[in-house]
């Protein structure tokens, strides 16, 4: 069956404050973001009819903008409140959240004073970013030939449209290769992120992960981080070089749509799925379904 394209799912979207027909959520064709980048957007999850650290993500959405120079007219807890009746209307219990903000059509050259600050929801449901068979596995990535810019290059901190331009690069070059996604050194030749989520490595107990002073420190990335600490486990945040994946035993990625998600090779260096992978992804389940874990009680 062919998959049905995301401009063409039902039910509505929240735009500049009001619910959209799904199908007439459009904009033009000239719009300063889609020339220029100029846009920034969250990726949220719903689990049991809540959204996961919802105003962690709205914060996060609004110094995005900030870094990026414009103002998003609506408030943090205004944006939690359509989020959430926007999940409402939609009737899902489980499902992806994602705001987006971008300078709209008002000019047209690389300045954009005058241009107007747009802000749209969309929720669908997304149950896994990566296939649930090989993600059990350990799902295999390619070493990317991008890397991470220097934050004197980009707003490395922003999550910017236009950061995502070597991602979708870097991914697609990998999965021509039959990988699943790909690992992302940083400018300095660091290992620094996947295309869309943060990375740990496991060695002799110990969790290893890369400091994040040119990527995005991912709230997934804290959370884990916290649970791991809850667990016991030392977490070390570092300079990683891609070399001494020779002697890590696990790896796993950590984000909003890819969750807690083992990882069993890296280019050349393999990693077995163990039980620090394992606690943590269940662990992790436990915390966004804090319900379900106090029924299993
Ligand atoms: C490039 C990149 N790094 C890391 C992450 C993980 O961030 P979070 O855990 O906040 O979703 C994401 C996902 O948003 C991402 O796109």
């Amino acid at each position: 069956m062919a998959e049905v394209p995301f401009d063409q799912l039902d039910g509505h979207i929240w735009m500049n404050g009001e619910f959209v027909p799904w199908k007439d959520a459009k904009v033009h064709v000239l719009t300063h973001g889609l020339h220029y980048a100029s846009a920034v957007f969250e990726g949220e999850r719903a689990y049991g009819g809540e959204i996961f650290k919802l105003t962690e993500h709205t914060e996060r959405l609004h110094e995005s903008a900030d870094i990026l120079g414009f103002k998003i007219p609506y408030s943090v807890g205004e944006i939690d409140a359509a989020c959430m009746e926007l999940l409402h209307k939609q009737g899902f219990a489980d499902a992806y959240v994602r705001p987006i903000a971008w300078r709209g059509s008002e000019m047209m050259g690389v300045s954009a004073q005058k241009n107007r600050i747009n802000l749209a929801i969309a929720i669908w449901q997304w149950p896994s970013y990566f296939d649930p068979e090989q993600r059990m596995k350990g799902i295999r990535l390619d070493l990317a030939a991008y890397r991470r810019p220097d934050p004197r290059t980009a707003p490395s901190k922003s999550k910017a449209a236009g950061l995502y331009m070597i991602c979708t690069l870097s991914k697609h070059a990998a999965e021509a290769k039959g990988y699943a996604d790909a690992l992302m050194l940083d400018w300095r030749g660091r290992v620094a992120e996947a295309t869309g989520a943060n990375v740990f490595f496991v060695k002799d107990g110990v969790i290893h992960t890369p400091t994040p002073d040119c990527f995005l420190d991912g709230i997934t990335r804290r959370t884990v981080i916290e649970l791991a600490g809850k667990r016991g486990y030392e977490v070390v945040e570092r300079t990683i070089m891609p070399e001494e994946m020779e002697g890590f035993e696990q790896c796993f990625l950590t984000g909003t749509a890819a969750e807690v998600t083992p990882v069993s090779e890296v280019g050349p260096y393999s990693f077995e799925v163990g039980d620090i992978t394992r606690t943590l992804m269940d662990d992790y389940t436990a915390t966004v379904y804090p319900a379900r874990a106090a029924a299993a009680e």
